[in-house]
């Protein structure tokens, strides 16, 4: 079989020699007593890096989301999210489960926008009271759209003013700030928390990051405490972190540049129907039509192309460091071999 291009997830890199060699040699101590240095060291770049006061290293970002929503609200407090967000369809409901916190869905525009007259007049109190507004950046279900800070900012005022704080999911934050040629720090600065991992485009094995005020930093760390995300010798995982977020930001712009070429690609393509210039940052969506999406998966996979459907028509695939352009090329060139051999189920598109 011709060499595996896995366009699952930007979650699949491996760490590379150098970075495996930044772990070995890091220094560590006892995180959760205080002093890992490494752990340190990269609380504060993130802190940094975000525009924010302390950050907080946890090991994934649906943590970072929990301890995010359980530091923001009590019992019986409300967190609202977009309806295709990441936080209400993909974290197992952790925050209701282990919370007691009510969360309940805006809806999501096509791009992942959120309509800031449609959360108004969902934000309520007293019972409950709207604690939590949040916001995904870029938004994974909705194609790795990105949201400008104007739009984010246009959000954050409707929460502030309404007393809600707002707390940003922004898991490929980098993308959607190469994406959009600004800094992270401009897209995060309505935020009153932020998360961010490190195991998607940065390319590190593991790991995720919270920031926000020290205040509110202090309280998210008894929270991870409580979930179980304290670390001790996490100086190993947060070496490669570290590394990552100082050496594979500019980079991103490859695997955008990658992902519009595989989208170019692929809409060309009988059976295949998307909007290449739809592609906000390292993810593509299509819908296969006229044949069978689950069949048209296992027969690419087959072929050594691995990529994800998110519904029994619709796919994803997703460009990390990991992939090349040449990756790029050859997988248009499979799918367009698979499509080809394929029985059809309905006529293809015209
Ligand atoms: C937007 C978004 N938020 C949060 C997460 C959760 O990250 P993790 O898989 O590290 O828990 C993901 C993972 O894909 C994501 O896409």
């Amino acid at each position: 079989m011709p060499g595996v291009i896995d366009l699952r997830s930007d979650t699949v890199t491996r760490p590379s020699e150098e970075m495996r060699r930044v772990m070995a040699a890091a220094e560590v101590g006892d995180d959760l007593l205080g002093d890992d240095p490494t752990v340190d060291a990269l609380e504060e770049a993130s802190a940094e890096a975000t525009g924010k006061a302390a950050g907080l290293f946890v090991p994934s970002g649906t943590m970072g989301n929990l301890v995010a929503l359980l530091t923001h609200c009590g019992r019986g407090d409300e967190a609202i999210a977009g309806s295709e967000s990441h936080i209400l369809n993909n974290e197992g409901m952790g925050a209701p489960a282990l919370g007691g916190i009510s969360t309940r869905a805006v809806p999501n525009d096509e791009r992942g926008g959120i309509d800031p007259a449609a959360l108004r007049d969902l934000i309520r109190a007293p019972w409950p009271t709207t604690k939590l507004v949040c916001i995904e950046n870029t938004h994974n279900r909705c194609g790795g759209s990105v949201i400008t800070a104007s739009a984010t900012h246009a959000i954050a005022e409707v929460a502030h003013a309404a007393g809600a704080q707002v707390h940003i999911d922004g898991a490929r934050i980098f993308n959607a700030a190469v994406a959009l040629e600004t800094d992270a720090r401009t897209l995060l600065a309505d935020g009153d928390s932020v998360q961010f991992c490190f195991s998607k485009g940065l390319g590190a094995p593991i790991g995720s990051m919270l920031t926000g005020s020290t205040e509110f930093i202090d309280r998210a760390r008894m929270m991870r405490r409580m979930v179980g995300g304290s670390m001790r010798q996490a100086g190993i995982v947060a070496s490669a972190a570290l590394w990552a977020l100082q050496h594979n930001l500019e980079r991103l712009a490859d695997d955008h540049a990658n992902a519009r070429r595989l989208a170019e690609g692929l809409g060309a393509l009988p059976h295949i129907v998307m909007d290449p210039a739809g592609v906000g940052s390292n993810m593509v969506f299509f819908t296969v039509e006229g044949v069978d999406g689950a069949d048209f998966r296992a027969r690419l996979a087959a072929e050594g192309v691995l990529c994800t459907g998110t519904s029994p028509q619709r796919v994803r695939m997703v460009c990390h460091l990991d992939v090349s352009r040449a990756d790029i090329d050859a997988a248009v060139e499979r799918v367009r071999a698979v499509l080809a051999a394929m029985p059809a189920s309905t006529p293809a598109k015209s």
